[in-house]
């Protein structure tokens, strides 16, 4: 057995934590020869439900659980963690757009940015699944100076993982028969999954006038069918991020990571891209040749980027 792995989970009386704890504390994420550690934050008024939860955690009898912390305190619910996940936050109901959040969660990310700063692994991988996740991560990023920026990621993998599913729709093929997909720019509406690259033949009219605006709405689509957020796909897509952070990939994945100005997206912001994970760190694939509607629609969805790291420069350093 390896050294227990020390893991936060924020909003972790919430809906999706309600998911993602089973699947962390069954091995899914750190993989079944690594015991976890749990350190669960939350506000105040919600610690006595997240202490329910600890006490579902305990009865389920997981091997590879050891302790549980439960606190409203980022200072205990950070120390020495490795891996983060930042999931406390507001959710959008109907009618809402996820940058409506900003105003409501936007400080929140400050505050967490902070407390990892002083308190985390040097090390830590953190991922922000609260919405708007990619302006969320940057906020956070920013407030934690001596961590690198690439510690912060936003989740864009339930984009990867819904444009995946609508291409094995499509095509007859299996989620795990692709190559080359990945979903570009912000966690929103304006979001381009993109098959440029990908290994099959689909029907172009069908990708650019039912795909494309199915998977960049689908979390509306969602609230409006379910009646509220998307929360076992979004804790299976962070299962799948952090997963494959830690230990690598083959293939292309998406990972919303700070840009290295590839691509005309401006350096720093947090954007979704074409990468693949090795040796533990999350790199942009380069070289890639779009072309005008690639760039088009890339350029749509950073600029909406850029519009809300302006709206929250008062929360930037
Ligand atoms: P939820 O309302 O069920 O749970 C959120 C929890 O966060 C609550 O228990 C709340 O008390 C807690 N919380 C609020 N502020 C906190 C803070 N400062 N510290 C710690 N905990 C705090 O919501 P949910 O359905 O679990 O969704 C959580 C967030 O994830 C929302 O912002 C939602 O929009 C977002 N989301 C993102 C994706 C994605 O793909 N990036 C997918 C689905 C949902
Ligand atoms: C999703 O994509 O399902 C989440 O971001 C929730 C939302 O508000 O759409």
């Amino acid at each position: 057995m390896a050294q227990p792995i020390k893991v936060t989970v924020t909003g972790a009386a919430g809906n999706i934590a309600y998911s993602l704890l089973w699947r962390i504390a069954a091995g899914d994420v750190f993989g079944p020869e690594t015991p976890v550690e749990l350190q669960l934050l939350e506000i105040p008024d919600a610690v006595e439900a997240a202490q329910g939860v600890a006490m579902e955690l305990e009865d389920s009898a997981l091997p590879l659980l050891r302790e549980i912390t439960i606190t409203d305190d980022p200072a205990k619910g950070f120390a020495s963690t490795q891996a983060a996940f930042l999931v406390g936050s507001k959710p959008r109901t109907k009618g809402m757009e996820r940058s409506d959040l900003l105003e409501a969660n936007g400080a929140i990310f400050t505050e967490q940015g902070k407390a990892l700063n002083d308190v985390a692994a040097r090390n830590v991988r953190v991922l922000v699944v609260g919405n708007p996740a990619n302006t969320n991560a940057l906020i956070a990023a920013n407030n934690a100076p001596d961590l690198k920026p690439s510690q912060f990621n936003a989740l864009m993998r339930l984009d990867h993982n819904r444009t995946l599913s609508q291409l094995a729709k499509h095509t007859g093929k299996q989620t795990d028969e692709f190559t080359k997909v990945a979903v570009w720019g912000n966690h929103s509406a304006s979001q381009f999954p993109d098959l440029s690259f990908t290994n099959v033949d689909f029907d172009e009219k069908w990708y650019t006038e039912e795909m494309i605006p199915r998977v960049a709405k689908r979390g509306a689509e969602i609230i409006q069918v379910r009646g509220s957020s998307s929360a076992a796909s979004a804790a299976s897509a962070a299962v799948d991020h952090m997963r494959d952070w830690f230990n690598g990939t083959e293939d292309w994945r998406t990972a919303a990571v700070p840009s290295d100005g590839s691509y005309g997206v401006d350096e720093g912001l947090i954007c979704g891209f074409p990468t693949v994970a090795r040796n533990g760190e999350w790199e942009i694939v380069q070289g890639l040749e779009l072309n005008d509607f690639q760039r088009e629609r890339i350029e749509a969805s950073v600029q909406e980027l850029r519009e809300e790291r302006e709206a929250v420069k008062h929360l930037l350093r």
